[in-house]
């Protein structure tokens, strides 16, 4: 083992002689990954002499898994992240809460979890199930001791009716909160708070998507707050878009202290992005693409290519059934986040690549896998190979 400091981030090189093999790394990650190659190379029967030169395309490479929906636990969870470290993925997004479920114990508010975690998305009924803090801090430490971070996911001011279940008084209408009540932003931070001692990584994620507004419009609070805040629509949003954006920058304040940044969906762009918010793109690249343009951090996980819900063979008869779409797995290898006109610089605050895998229909250990493989190793690939190294037939 020789420690390169010339070697970029997370890169290693192997050298298989005869009789010796060595091993550079740039760091602790480096010495990681040159083990999972040689781990994969050790599976066949011959091992060649040679040399590998290898670094990671992105610096974050991610998967999300929903366990909002239905709840896997934690062994499953584990086996994902070995999984995720066999193919040198370093970020595993956690999505804890939505409307089905609420899934990580908060200790201010234990019914968060107790109530907020009861039933699923195939049975309202099911006893709850939800992470303790125990349970999550021994799921960070074994990624963390595979070089991956866990980045929390709490969605909201939509997808939030398992929140609502909880805290009725807070509730917007239509599954979301209400952005207007004083006591919204207590418990958000407390809650934030916890999660912070919990998970320790730079980000957590806020949610933003697919948040139905209508109910704010007719809410006295809402409009008194609105006008509060002197908050006008113009021609590009509503002024209830621009009350998520204060809801969503208060929380992304109060986590900036703390030297925390947010990661929200790309909605979070309607409305003007809080000050330091990194964007995920999943309706397509173009919210990614926009983000990088106005300066800000962005993460590509399109729903063109990366959700790995979405069936991957036409013939859907014979497939498990699931919520629609086709991303075959040669559709994940040919993504490519840069486009023609994107400056240097853009392309800069392009992190990296995910994968997000919903789990509205999906139950099963076995459907879960069945989702993610091979379409893992394609997004593997997407994630660390540089362009120019890129070759379907190869692969
Ligand atoms: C999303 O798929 N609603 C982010």
């Amino acid at each position: 083992y020789v420690r390169d400091g010339n070697l970029a981030a997370e890169a290693y090189e192997i050298r298989i002689l005869e009789s010796v093999i060595v091993i550079k790394f740039s760091d602790e990650a480096g010495r990681f990954y040159a083990h999972q190659t040689l781990s994969q190379l050790a599976e066949a029967e011959v091992m060649y002499c040679g040399v590998i030169k290898d670094a990671p395309r992105y610096e974050w490479r991610g998967l999300m898994l929903d366990e909002a929906r239905h709840f896997f636990g934690k062994d499953q969870v584990i086996k994902l992240l070995d999984l995720m470290a066999r193919y040198k993925m370093n970020r595993l997004h956690w999505h804890l809460s939505d409307n089905q479920g609420w899934r990580v114990e908060i200790k201010a508010y234990p019914q968060l979890a107790t109530v907020g975690g009861v039933g699923c998305l195939s049975d309202r009924k099911a006893p709850a199930k939800y992470y303790t803090q125990d349970e999550i801090r021994e799921i960070v430490a074994y990624a963390a001791a595979r070089h991956i971070e866990v980045i929390p996911e709490i969605d909201m001011p939509g997808h939030a009716l398992a929140f609502t279940k909880v805290f009725p008084e807070l509730n917007g209408g239509k599954k979301t909160v209400n952005p207007a009540k004083k006591e919204l932003y207590v418990v958000l931070e407390t809650i934030m708070r916890e999660l912070s001692t919990l998970f320790p990584g730079r980000y957590i994620h806020i949610g933003g998507d697919e948040c139905p507004k209508i109910r704010w419009e007719k809410c006295p609070v809402c409009q008194a707050k609105i006008k509060e805040l002197g908050i006008k629509g113009d021609e590009h949003h509503s002024a209830e878009h621009y009350l998520q954006s204060y809801t969503i920058s208060r929380v992304e304040k109060y986590l900036n202290e703390r030297g925390r940044s947010i990661i929200g969906w790309d909605e979070i762009l309607e409305g003007g992005l809080a000050p330091n918010a990194t964007v995920m793109s999943w309706r397509g690249s173009a919210g990614g693409e926009e983000a990088v343009r106005q300066g800000h951090d962005a993460i590509m996980v399109p729903n063109s290519h990366f959700y790995f819900d979405y069936y991957q063979s036409l013939d859907v008869d014979n497939e498990p059934f699931g919520i629609g779409g086709y991303i075959p797995v040669d559709l994940v290898y040919s993504y490519e986040p840069y486009t023609e006109k994107m400056t240097e610089e853009e392309r800069s605050h392009i992190l990296g690549i995910q994968a997000n895998i919903w789990t509205e229909y999906i139950k099963t250990e076995d459907h879960l896998q069945y989702m993610l493989l091979p379409r893992m190793t394609a997004l593997s690939e997407v994630q660390w190979c540089q362009r120019e190294n890129k070759d379907w037939d190869r692969f």
